[in-house]
């Protein structure tokens, strides 16, 4: 049976009473086959499974989606109830932050190598306020396991800074993207998408497979690949690129140029004004 939870207060005892190891699934709700991905392998490997649906103001600018984001409770907490999940926990605003005018001394500011870089150039802020729940959601579960999707791989990366600085003991696991048939990788925010942009916005990730290709054959440097990349999505004006960037996949550092492994290449672009974001692994 799954229960759900909006009280601070219950939530440890009782996922204490389910036992041990936890999980914890952190999401904005609107949860696709994405989300899904990761409570499986919660459910795999952990004996209770929390699931945190909360859309988190810190983490939205004021010129975002904070307001149109999609909320569907009573959806998410069927689908949490197909997929077996044990606790929905989805507090209110108030609880979380019950001063939010305050916030400022509590924020959360990870490093700016991580966190001003990619999103976090267009996203100031943001980072701070991912980190800011996300350690406050760990205080309240005390997760043994943490999941997280590498569809949001600057995300990942600071939440692995966030537990090592804070010393915080939960294991957290990386999950692979899912993505529908097209290549496009699921998103809360393709709800925003026509089916027509849908399939204009799955170039995104053959821009990226094609990055890919280049670096691996060898013929092509990184920022020749990537360019190549831009300049295959330039042949479509409604996609507008933000960024088509790569990093080292072992301190999320700027890739040497000579590397053709272990790097990963990451985008982010809009298309009819919704900001995707998707990224692919070269091993
Ligand atoms: P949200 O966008 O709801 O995503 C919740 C988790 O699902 C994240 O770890 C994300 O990487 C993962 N996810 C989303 N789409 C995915 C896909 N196509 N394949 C695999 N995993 C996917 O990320 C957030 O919420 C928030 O920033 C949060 C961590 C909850 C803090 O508020």
């Amino acid at each position: 049976m799954t229960i759900l939870i909006e009280l601070v207060k219950d939530i440890k005892t009782r996922a204490e009473e389910f036992g041990r190891p936890i999980a914890i699934v952190p999401t904005m709700g609107a949860l696709h086959a994405g989300h899904i991905s990761l409570i499986k392998m919660a459910k795999a490997e952990c004996k209770t499974v929390v699931v945190t649906i909360f859309v988190n103001p810190l983490q939205f600018g004021p010129n975002e989606d904070f307001n149109k984001y999609p909320r569907d409770l009573e959806t998410d907490f069927k689908i949490c109830q197909e997929n077996e999940v044990d606790i929905v926990f989805a507090p209110t605003k108030e609880e979380i932050y019950p001063d939010i005018n305050k916030i400022e001394q509590d924020l959360i500011v990870p490093p700016d190598n991580l966190a001003s870089v990619l999103c976090g150039k267009t996203r100031q802020n943001h980072f701070s306020g991912v980190c800011t729940i996300v350690k406050k959601l760990f205080d309240i579960v005390t997760p043994d396991y943490a999941y997280f999707g590498e569809k949001d791989l600057q995300q990942l990366y600071i939440v692995r800074w966030l537990v090592k600085t804070f010393t915080i003991p939960t294991f957290i696991r990386a999950c692979p993207i899912i993505r529908e048939a097209s290549g496009l990788a699921y998103s809360s925010r393709n709800k925003y998408l026509t089916e027509e942009q849908k399939i204009m916005a799955s170039n995104i990730y053959k821009a990226l497979k094609l990055a890919k290709q280049n670096i691996r054959s060898g013929i092509f440097t990184i920022n020749k690949a990537l360019l190549e990349g831009l300049i295959f999505l330039s042949q479509f004006p409604e996609i507008k690129v933000e960024y088509l960037d790569a990093r080292d996949k072992e301190d999320f550092s700027i890739v040497d140029k000579n590397k053709t492994g272990g790097i990963y290449c990451l985008i982010a672009a809009n298309v009819g004004g919704v900001r995707l974001i998707d990224n692919i692994e070269l091993q």
